[in-house]
């Protein structure tokens, strides 16, 4: 896999991938300042594979067949569809890295389709270009459900504008110790329907 862009955000994920027990022959790490890229490589948990680091951009898309940008670009810099011959999965964090001719090249997987295309995001770039919303094959929620196979013959770019999970973890936590002390008020009616 490839972390592009090592800053809070993927430290967070490459924590999360190690405590869900993901092991990876090779990990490349990139970053547009290599003092950054370095340390983020020397604070990696130890899971057997090879790290590399890399000064260029493709070397770390070409590389790996799980690629999760976090970066702060806010234009696209990685533009050239031919880096993703390889097909691999996108986690795309940071929203902003890939140009519409790849998202085009793509399926499409957002969280939310009103959210994500908006803000200058790599998918609102896309619909800004084409006029339309075709390129988007379906939100999470159809993956988790079976609704949507992704297609295997090109690359498979997740783009979540915010899934807001903390935010219910939370609400869940505080929910469950208000009921656990009596505190809690029901509001009758709160959903209409
Ligand atoms: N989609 C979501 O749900 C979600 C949630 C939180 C944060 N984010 C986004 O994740 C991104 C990263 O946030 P962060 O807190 O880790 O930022 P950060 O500033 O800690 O780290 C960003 C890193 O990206 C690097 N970078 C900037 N431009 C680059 C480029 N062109 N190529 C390679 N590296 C580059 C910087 O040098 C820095 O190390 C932000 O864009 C943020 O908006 C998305």
């Amino acid at each position: 896999m490839s972390f592009i862009g090592t800053g809070l955000i993927n430290r967070h994920i490459e924590d999360y991938l190690a405590a869900t027990g993901w092991e990876f022959d090779q990990i490349t790490v990139y970053d547009r300042d290599a003092g950054y890229a370095n340390r983020f490589a020397a604070g990696l948990h130890g899971r057997g594979g090879t790290v590399r680091v890399t000064d260029s951009a493709e070397r770390a898309v070409r590389d790996s067949d799980l690629l999760v940008f976090a970066t702060t670009a806010p234009d696209p810099h990685v533009t050239d569809p031919r880096w993703l011959a390889h097909h691999p999965t996108v986690l795309n964090v940071s929203l902003r890295d890939l140009s519409p001719e790849i998202i085009l090249a793509s399926t499409n997987v957002l969280d939310d389709v009103e959210h994500c295309l908006k803000a200058g995001t790599s998918p609102h770039l896309a619909e800004q270009r084409t006029g339309n919303r075709d390129f988007v094959d379906g939100v999470l929620a159809d993956v988790l459900h079976g609704r949507l196979r992704p297609d295997t013959g090109r690359p498979l770019v997740f783009s979540p504008f915010g899934l807001g999970v903390l935010d219910l973890a939370v609400g869940r936590f505080i929910h469950r110790e208000a009921t656990a002390q009596g505190r809690l008020t029901g509001m009758d009616g709160f959903f209409p329907e």
